[in-house]
């Protein structure tokens, strides 16, 4: 490793988990490129005014359930800006409903966002890691796939798949300095959350919360800053949970 700031790219980095683990990781010096969905309108927006609060992102439309664009765009994000040492797979979606209603249209779009996705990411950066001697991937899972979750038959099996990935991942760069590890939130205080309707959230789940309230997104951030450290060199193929209480495993 040089003295260069250590570079982390963050997928799904527009979105409210995203620009808090953007926004701490810049503040500890990193530089941070991020993804947004191709489709989004909100990232010319969301870069001025990041840059009105004195941050300079560089940012990369990308659908990160295809494979090919994940390895032209880190490609090319690795010759604008710098090699990835940092992998934060954090972009992912929802598409609740019971699975009697689920089309396999429904199950594709969350396997391929939530999970593909981690492949797609991992393949073009993993293996200048281990050249380098120093890497970190972190996914970006959920309580709901070590639980499961009503409603959630697809995002919960792709969250758990993601860390099946993990562990076998660490297993095979442990030797190099990489660490792979996932981190399990549970119900944040983001969009995602609060799309749930008022009625299930308040009798279903904050009750299911010992801690009593929604975890807030810079709790998240902490624990991703932590991992992406090198004090944490010792951590790996580990799944952390950081969901206030709400399922101990
Ligand atoms: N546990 C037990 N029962 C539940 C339930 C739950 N979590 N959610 C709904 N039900 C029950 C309802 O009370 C209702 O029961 P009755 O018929 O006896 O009244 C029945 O299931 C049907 O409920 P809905 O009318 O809500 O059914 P729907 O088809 O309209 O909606 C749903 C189903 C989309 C799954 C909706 O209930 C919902 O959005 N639930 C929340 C799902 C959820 O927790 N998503 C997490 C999003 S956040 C996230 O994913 C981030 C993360 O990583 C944690």
């Amino acid at each position: 490793m040089s003295n260069r700031k250590r570079t982390v790219l963050v997928t799904g980095g527009m979105g409210g988990l995203g620009e808090s683990i953007c926004t701490k990781l810049a503040d500890l010096g990193y530089t941070v490129v991020t993804t947004y969905s191709p489709g989004s309108s909100k990232a010319v927006g969301w870069l001025a005014e990041m840059k009105e609060r004195g941050y300079h992102f560089h940012a990369y439309a990308l659908d990160v359930g295809d494979t090919d664009a994940c390895a032209s765009v880190i490609s090319q994000i690795e010759k604008d800006v710098a090699p990835i040492d940092v992998l934060v797979n954090n972009a992912g979606i929802t598409r609740d409903m019971t699975f009697k209603k689920m089309t396999k249209v429904d199950w594709d779009a969350v396997l391929n966002t939530n999970l593909n996705s981690v492949y797609n990411t991992c393949k073009p950066v993993v293996d200048g890691m281990v050249e380098r001697g120093w890497g970190r991937v972190i996914n970006v899972s959920s309580v709901n796939g070590q639980k499961g979750a009503f409603g959630q038959t697809n995002y919960a099996a792709a969250k758990a798949g993601m860390h099946g990935f993990t562990k076998s991942l660490a297993l095979e760069v442990a030797r190099k300095g990489v660490t792979v590890n996932t981190i399990s939130p549970g119900y944040i205080g983001t969009k995602m959350v609060t799309a749930i309707p008022q009625d299930i959230l308040d009798s279903k789940i904050l009750p299911q919360i010992p801690v009593g309230r929604l975890g807030k997104p810079e709790e998240v951030a902490g624990l991703i800053v932590y991992l992406a450290s090198d004090e944490a060199a010792f951590v790996t193929g580990a799944n952390i949970a950081i969901n206030g209480g709400q399922h101990m495993s």
